[in-house]
């Protein structure tokens, strides 16, 4: 006791001098649970089968224990169900399980099953798995609150702490808290035991399994500030001054009624999303009285002059430190992270960023990782949201579900913006277990806990109600989207709503005034409609292109139709071809331009993804993609086609990068059309054709220039002009012949970039690329590693497939490894695999708490061996 009084003054001294949440903090500690958990699969023999209920009616899950959130008491199954598991006693010997740390997808270790759902990735992420996690708690956490924070746990968690059961929830992207207090010991080992229980056929895509996000123990004064229980947001801003309104709410578990005093300082944010340097502003509210068992609301106003915007050029953030003092002791020091800026969608000139206009440059992005699977990482996930920045991409729609918390939080910081999608169903599921069968009792604590999580990042522009949902044609379905969005007006009255319809008819109906921004996916060519009918309304393409392509794969003739015969199941990097609903880039480019009150767009997708293979993908969900009947019959005949026969792929071909991270071509598309001012000229196809010599090769190029002159071995085969900014010039009567085409782009008559393509001798070298040398030993950090196969004069050999043996000695480890082929079958985990086209991926992991020098081998039979010296501190 008197250690912890100690403990505290040294604390209320540290906040004396700067007033920041120390490290020594001892009111509130987050501590990350992810080392060390046991892992098994399926049920104990002999489990009664009504533990199924835990799947097979979801209405009685309970969510987060016997608490009760968002004033509704969710119902909880009497007595302790699954008490007598032996899997959830403190007592079961779990050393036989696998021992692992979280986050962890269990699917994505495999392996490929071809007779698997291609939808799905042909991964096996269904059924019933157990994670068991014993931690301590010191004799100092009695009177404590102790929290369990999932981040994400795919799916149907239940939870069971020392033998008791505490709660759960079911839908498998939501962030939950679950009230572990009644069930702890104090200077004991405690023991947590969560069943997941993973349904088949529940998605459109590959959901990934297992406890995939980061879990934390929080650890609180009984008079603590509630799960995400503040709302910062400004009320009035110019440049002198900001005017801010700020709500936090403190809850009371003390047994008796209490009085709370709130100390709120504001800070510049640092890149870790703490606070720096000086306080910029501060409130402190008079006491305020809450009752005990409830939670009560402190509301004030601070100023913040000179405010530093955040914008996506200019990503500024702020952290407002939440202090609670009860007796005048200081029990609770809450940060929330914020910024300032202003958002509009206005429905003639479209979207608005702190009143300038910002066409929204968007990407849909799934939730894999790629290779790493569902499994989150940080470094992982940054690497991505990169990528899609240096292509001058600024927003990210996080398709079709809540995201991870870190991905948010990157958003803030890397100045990107966000829709964040509550699911891709409602009451109507388009597969079997879909979330269809969560909607009714989970989709308000679902909608509202998205919202109240993510409400004081400035990076998110709009929540998004849901993805293409069938009950978008029916009068529920108006009822639905109303109610979704006065949850959401409710959690957060600064942000608009919006939901991505795919129903040419629905721009006809009232669905479209209840949402405050109407999505339409796709259907481009419906935009001058919706100035026509409701012209008052405010819209914006939820989403678009959905273009198909493997990288470095060129069909001849050039088509824009898929022709399985010359394909092994790739798609043609010329970028012509498109599914039934897609169109090219550009063709949605131009739209964007004479529709600006559209306000940009979001393209299916920014990176590949495990699953949604099409067009050589048989799910029958895809038809309904189309309203005119004849596309549909055509549609469903193709289906049928397809599925007789076997077909390999499990990635999709949609991404603008491939699953690795690569560019395809299409990636100098949006470059080009995206950053105007980065010189950029890119030509496609490669110029290794010895078959074709003598032979039409069209040659088309991108640029964010205005002309290009093309040559080929120093001839001129002419110069082509734009007419648009987005369009592609094209060479089509090209000749083959081996050499040098060479390509000078100009833009306003000056030259603006120049690109060379040449014939490549054959492999001769790997040349072996890693994106970082030195790691951080924190068991987490990452180094993408690229190899190339190269010729003698260092040129990437395009068809190269040479297969590469990967080796690695000291303290880092492989955990994958990939080449962006959508068909290969082979286990990601393997530390060997054929390069696609040229490349292939390597991705090691530095070990925990381990240090020294790496040495990563590549080999190919026939080149000459290659390492590479990373370091791991
Ligand atoms: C959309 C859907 C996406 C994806 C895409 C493929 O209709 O919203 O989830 O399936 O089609 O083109």
């Amino acid at each position: 006791m008197k250690h912890r009084f100690f403990i505290s003054l040294i604390f209320v001294l540290i906040w004396g001098q700067n007033g920041v949440c120390s490290e020594t903090l001892v009111v509130r500690e987050r501590i990350n649970i992810n080392r060390d958990w046991r892992y098994q699969e399926n049920d104990p023999v002999g489990v009664d089968s009504a533990l199924h209920y835990f799947r097979l009616k979801p209405y009685l899950l309970p969510c987060a224990n016997n608490f009760i959130i968002f004033g509704k008491k969710h119902r909880r199954p009497e007595g302790n169900p699954g008490g007598n598991i032996a899997y959830v006693s403190s007592d079961f010997d779990d050393s036989g399980w696998r021992q692992l740390n979280l986050p962890h997808d269990w699917a994505i270790e495999g392996p490929f099953n071809i007779d698997y759902m291609g939808s799905t990735g042909k991964l096996p992420y269904w059924g019933i798995r157990w994670y068991r996690k014993t931690f301590e708690l010191t004799e100092s956490d009695a009177g404590k609150q102790i929290y369990l924070d999932i981040d994400g746990a795919m799916s149907y968690a239940s939870v069971w702490c020392n033998g008791q059961y505490v709660g759960g929830w079911p839908y498998g992207y939501a962030s939950f808290r679950l009230d572990l207090t009644p069930y702890i010991k104090v200077g004991q080992k405690n023991v947590l035991a969560i069943r997941l229980d993973n349904p088949d056929d529940a998605s459109r895509w590959y959901p990934g399994s297992g406890i995939y996000r980061n879990v934390w123990l929080l650890k609180t004064s009984p008079v603590h500030v509630e799960q995400w229980g503040t709302f910062v947001r400004n009320v009035q801003l110019n440049q002198e001054k900001a005017i801010m309104e700020m709500g936090v709410n403190v809850e009371n578990h003390a047994g008796k009624d209490v009085q709370v005093e709130v100390r709120t300082g504001i800070y510049l944010q640092d890149e870790n999303g703490h606070p720096m340097g000086d306080k910029v502003a501060q409130y402190i509210t008079k006491s305020i009285a809450i009752k005990k068992d409830s939670w009560a609301s402190a509301r004030f106003q601070f100023e913040v002059d000179a405010p530093k915007l955040w914008s996506i050029d200019t990503p500024n953030c702020y952290v407002a430190v939440s202090r609670i003092f009860k007796d005048g002791q200081e029990v609770d020091c809450y940060e929330t992270p914020f910024g300032i800026r202003t958002i509009e969608f206005t429905h003639d000139q479209g979207f608005m960023l702190n009143g300038r206009k910002v066409a929204i440059k968007g990407v849909c992005m799934h939730h894999d990782l790629g290779a790493l699977g569902a499994a989150f990482n940080k470094v992982a996930a940054e690497r991505q949201l990169r990528i899609m920045k240096e292509m001058g991409a600024n927003a990210i729609r996080t398709s079709h579900n809540p995201p991870a918390p870190e991905l948010v939080a990157l958003c803030d910081r890397m100045g990107l913006m966000m829709q964040l999608e509550l699911a891709d169903t409602w009451q109507k599921g388009k597969r079997k277990n879909d979330y269809n069968l969560l909607f009714d009792d989970w989709s308000e604590a679902d909608m509202r806990s998205l919202v109240r999580h993510y409400r004081n990042h400035p990076s998110v522009i709009m929540w998004s109600i849901g993805n293409e949902v069938p009950d978008q044609m029916t009068d529920q379905g108006i009822i639905i989207a109303r109610n979704l969005t006065a949850y959401c007006h409710d959690e957060d009255p600064t942000r608009p709503t919006s939901l991505g319809c795919n129903k040419r008819d629905a721009i006809f109906r009232d669905i479209v005034n209840q949402v405050d921004i109407f999505g339409l996916n796709y259907f481009h060519k419906t935009y001058p409609l919706f100035k026509e009918y409701n012209p008052t309304r405010r819209y914006h393409a939820s989403e678009t292109s959905s273009a198909t392509s493997s990288r470095g794969e060129y069909f001849f003739p050039v088509t824009t139709h898929v022709d399985d015969s010359r394909s092994g199941f790739q798609l043609s990097s010329y970028d012509m071809t498109t599914i039934g609903w897609g169109c090219a880039p550009e063709v949605q480019f131009k739209m964007n331009e004479e529709y600006p009150f559209m306000s940009g767009e979001f393209v299916w997708t920014g990176f590949d993804y495990l699953g949604e293979p099409t067009p050589y993908n048989k799910d029958l969900t895809n038809l309904l993609n189309f309203s005119d009947p004849a596309e549909l019959e055509k549609a469903r005949k193709e289906l049928e086609e397809l599925g007789k026969i076997k077909t390999p792929s499990r990635s999709s071909y949609f991404g603008i990068v491939d699953l690795c991270g690569f560019p395809k071509d299409r990636y100098y598309n949006y470059k080009s059309y995206w950053c105007p001012d980065v010189p950029t000229v890119h030509i496609l196809p490669h110029w290794n054709w010895e078959e074709r010599i003598g032979k039409i090769t069209p040659v088309h190029i991108y640029t964010s220039g205005d002309a290009v002159e093309l040559f080929l071995n120093g001839k001129p085969l002419g110069r082509r002009e734009k007419i648009h900014s987005y369009d592609r010039l094209t060479w089509d009567d090209v000749h083959y012949e081996p050499g040098v085409l060479k390509a000078v782009a100009y833009k306003n008559g000056q030259k603006w970039a120049e690109e060379v393509v040449e014939t490549t001798g054959k492999p001769a070298a790997l040349q072996v690329t890693p994106e970082k040398t030195v790691l951080k030993n924190d068991g987490t950090d990452l180094s993408f590693i690229r190899v190339a196969i190269v010729d003698s004069k260092g040129r990437a050999v395009p068809r190269s497939k040479n297969h590469l043996k990967f080796s690695v000695s000291g303290p880092a480890e492989i955990v994958a490894t990939d080449n962006g082929d959508a068909t290969s079958l082979l286990p990601f985990q393997l530390s060997e695999r054929d390069a696609y086209n040229g490349l292939a991926l390597v991705i090691l992991r530095g070990k925990y708490m381990e240090q020294g020098k790496v040495i990563l081998t590549v080999e190919s039979k026939g080149l000459p061996k290659q390492k590479v010296i990373l370091k791991v501190k």
